[in-house]
């Protein structure tokens, strides 16, 4: 090490009790450590007996962060997020929200569960839906607790456009309607990570691109990280900083020209899978999953009826994935 160099480090204890050399500023002070990633998976296992979801999965998600997670039925997008939210065990490996191990109710993240319909004669409003995701112990109960609420509850609501509807019985709403004051629910607490399940299922183009963009504003306002399930990657792939793609206990991690290729697809499904670039969007052929079903003559289609979407990588790429995340 050259002097200059030298000077920039002082010796530190590492783990071992061993002493490393730890760099320090020109004050002598060593600079704060970086921040944790918001979310951090290592070597994370999740098998449910013998049927193993995903094996040794590394993923790092920075502030700001937007996620796509892709995958098939079944492939364990959902349990992926039922993890972090402290309701799911790893079988191995380490889970973490800003450092911490993930707990049920972690005021940091927002959550926007895979759609449910709402059962007729439920007479919830939606300032009612969106009023659940307070927390309760911020404002108290008292007067000014209250005052505090509704004004929050006002401006959740008024965020997403939702003000003409909100206080409409929920199941007198449209799917978009309800799917509005769902993120309106989830963003209400001011999460550092935001979980959505699917959240474009069953809307029409205008809905997804308001629904996605209110996500997309929310990241960039307020660099919330994004984790967000969907078989639909074409509506937000214009968001989508890396793709993690789910299949069959298998994995790859990176950007979406990285991981949606036929190559990478091909070797997560072990089938020939094509995929397709059509005016910007991408088409998914011969996946063999629900959206091959769903779509026409084998396409796996996100976004409108008979546009592309992303895929997943090579053995070769799960090396590079692994790199990407450290
Ligand atoms: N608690 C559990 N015990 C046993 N098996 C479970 C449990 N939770 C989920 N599974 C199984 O794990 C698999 C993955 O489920 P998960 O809901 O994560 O899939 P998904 O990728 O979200 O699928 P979809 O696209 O259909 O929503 C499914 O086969 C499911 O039945
Ligand atoms: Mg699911």
């Amino acid at each position: 090490m050259s002097d200059i160099a030298a000077a920039a480090h002082r010796a530190a204890p590492a783990a071992d009790g061993t002493l490393v050399a730890q760099p320090v500023d020109d004050t002598g002070h060593s600079p704060a450590p970086a921040p944790e990633p918001a979310v951090r998976l290592e070597s994370a296992t999740l098998a449910f007996g013998d049927r193993i979801l995903w094996r040794e999965l590394n993923l790092s998600v920075e502030r700001g962060e937007f996620i796509a997670v892709l995958g098939p039925n079944g492939s364990g997008k959902t349990s992926l997020l039922r993890v972090l939210l402290g309701q799911l065990a790893l079988s191995s490996g380490t889970a973490r929200i800003a450092g911490a191990p993930p707990r049920a109710g972690h005021p940091d993240i927002g959550y926007i569960p895979q759609q449910r319909t709402i059962d007729a004669g439920v007479q919830l409003r939606g300032t009612d839906l969106v009023g659940l995701g307070v927390d309760g112990h911020r404002w108290g109960l008292g007067l000014r607790g209250r005052a505090e609420r509704r004004r929050k509850v006002a401006a959740a609501i008024a965020d997403v456009g939702a003000e003409r509807f909100a206080k409409a019985p929920l199941e007198s709403m449209s799917g978009g309607e309800q799917q509005r004051l769902r993120v309106a629910q989830a963003l209400i607490g001011d999460p550092a990570v935001l979980l959505c399940d699917e959240p474009l299922l069953s809307l029409d183009l205008a809905s997804q691109q308001l629904v996605s963009g209110l996500i997309d504003a929310r990241r960039h306002r307020h660099g919330t990280s994004v984790l967000f399930v969907t078989h639909e990657i074409n509506p937000i792939l214009p968001l989508v900083d890396r793709v993690l793609y789910l299949v069959g206990g298998k994995f790859r991690i990176g950007t979406p020209d990285e991981v949606m290729t036929s190559e990478v697809l091909s070797e997560l499904y072990q089938t020939e899978v094509d995929v397709l670039r059509v005016r910007g969007r991408l088409v998914v052929v011969g996946t063999g999953d629900t959206m091959d079903a769903l779509g026409t003559a084998g396409a796996h289609c996100h976004g409108e009826p008979g546009t592309p979407h992303a895929g997943d990588p090579s053995a070769e790429l799960t090396q590079r994935s692994g790199r990407a995340n450290e």
